[in-house]
């Protein structure tokens, strides 16, 4: 691989023993990619934050890389396993909790932003089209190579870290114009203007193109929020890092003109896939004993609409909204956290029903909007999950 004199610098160890470890660990990462150089990146996000994860030989990882080297550009984390400002209020363990805060403190001794979302683009680490970043977290990099054109692959945690720290990444996948082509058609001929809808679709899209890179045309502007929902969908059915949809998505222009498009195989999807997918991500007719909105974390709009839903309401069950402090912060400004809290409901930071030992809990079912998180619940908490809108969900747990 060739390298620049200053890449060659740090992998000397010029720089530190740290930049030459995580050179000589990128530059090998790179040689199995075919990767002709490294590329210069402006930010980079990092998984595999949660003590429930990563365990203590993350913590341990954590701990001595702080040691020996800093991250030298904007660097967000991906949730942490509780919400350590409330973690006794919503009854998670002390034990886990200082652990949790021990892995945040070692990210943030190394200079890593100690704010730990899936939805970095949501409050300032938004790149700009063709920027490179390192983005680890599978919704998050679907979202900002589809939806943003940013270019990343999709890393694992201590991969993009290691970037974070030289400043670069392996130049290969997704970094190259000509690999961001699509690879299938998919003409939707059905309604996916709901949350369920459009997760649903993207997990049945994600389960037919695994890897590989979707093409949509849709009857209508899902908008930012629904797009959201359908990366965090194609990615976690399948292995999805970038989708195209026509006249919406920056890119689409460009995979509809390659010369490849012609010959490319076209799907169609139709309600009936839609309807039949939704059902299939229930596990239970029974009633959820907490509802978790917020998979990808909640923007500030999708925290307005539960607001409005729940004016003048009271919850009988639990509800939590999750998202990042940021947007946490603006909520309570708006005076939305005030209405949700009224009505009985949480709004809960940096952390997520998948990543929190929500197991350890009292909870036996947990209504979610997401497919993403209704794909995850049953396996990482042992739990039966509800999947159904946003609307459906709030009357179910009203008075
Ligand atoms: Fe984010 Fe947790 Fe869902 S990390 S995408 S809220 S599973």
């Amino acid at each position: 691989m060739e390298l620049t004199k200053y890449e060659q610098d740090m992998y000397d160890g010029e720089y530190g023993e740290g930049k030459a470890e995580c050179m000589e660990i990128l530059v090998s990462l790179g040689k199995i990619y075919d990767a002709p150089k490294m590329i210069p990146i402006t930010s980079a996000q990092v998984s595999g934050v949660s003590y429930k994860t990563i365990g203590d030989a993350g913590l341990d990882f954590v701990v001595d890389l702080g040691k020996k080297a800093d991250v030298e550009l904007e660097c967000m984390l991906n949730p942490a396993g509780v919400d350590i400002e409330n973690w006794e209020e919503l009854g998670f363990s002390e034990e886990f909790t200082k652990k949790q805060v021990d892995i945040i403190k070692g990210y943030e001794s190394i200079g890593v932003m100690s704010t730990c979302t899936c939805t970095p683009y949501l409050i300032g680490n938004t790149p700009m089209i063709n920027e490179h970043v390192a983005w680890s977290e599978s919704s998050a990099v679907c979202y900002v190579n589809s939806v943003i054109g940013a270019r990343t692959n999709r890393e694992g945690g201590p991969s993009a870290l290691l970037g974070a720290i030289v400043g670069r990444t392996p130049y290969y996948g997704n970094h190259l114009l000509e690999n961001r082509t699509a690879d299938m058609i998919f003409n939707v001929d059905a309604d996916i203007n709901s949350d369920i809808n459009i997760g649903a679709l993207g997990y049945f899209v994600g389960q037919i193109v695994n890897d590989k890179k979707p093409y949509f045309r849709l009857n209508s502007n899902p908008g930012r929020n629904n797009l959201k929902l359908l990366g965090a969908a194609l990615a976690s059915s399948g292995a999805v890092s970038l989708y195209h949809v026509e006249n919406i998505t920056p890119e689409a222009d460009y995979a509809r003109v390659h010369e490849s498009f012609d010959q490319l195989e076209e799907v169609t999807i139709t309600q009936k896939d839609i309807d039949e997918t939704i059902s299939q991500l229930s596990t239970t007719d029974k009633l959820p004993d907490l509802v978790c909105l917020g998979c990808p974390h909640a923007s500030i709009t999708e925290i307005q609409e539960v607001a409005y839903l729940l004016k003048n309401r009271k919850l009988k069950r639990d509800l939590w909204i999750c998202t990042s402090k940021a947007i946490n912060s603006i909520s309570k400004q708006c005076g939305y956290l005030d209405i949700i809290e009224s009505a009985g409901g949480k709004i809960v930071s940096d952390t997520c029903m998948v990543v929190a030992p929500v197991e350890d809990l009292d909870y036996e079912v947990i209504g979610v909007n997401s497919a993403k998180a209704a794909n995850y619940v049953p396996n990482m908490a042992n739990m039966d999950v509800v999947y159904d809108s946003v609307e459906n969900l709030i009357d179910m747990i009203t008075e």
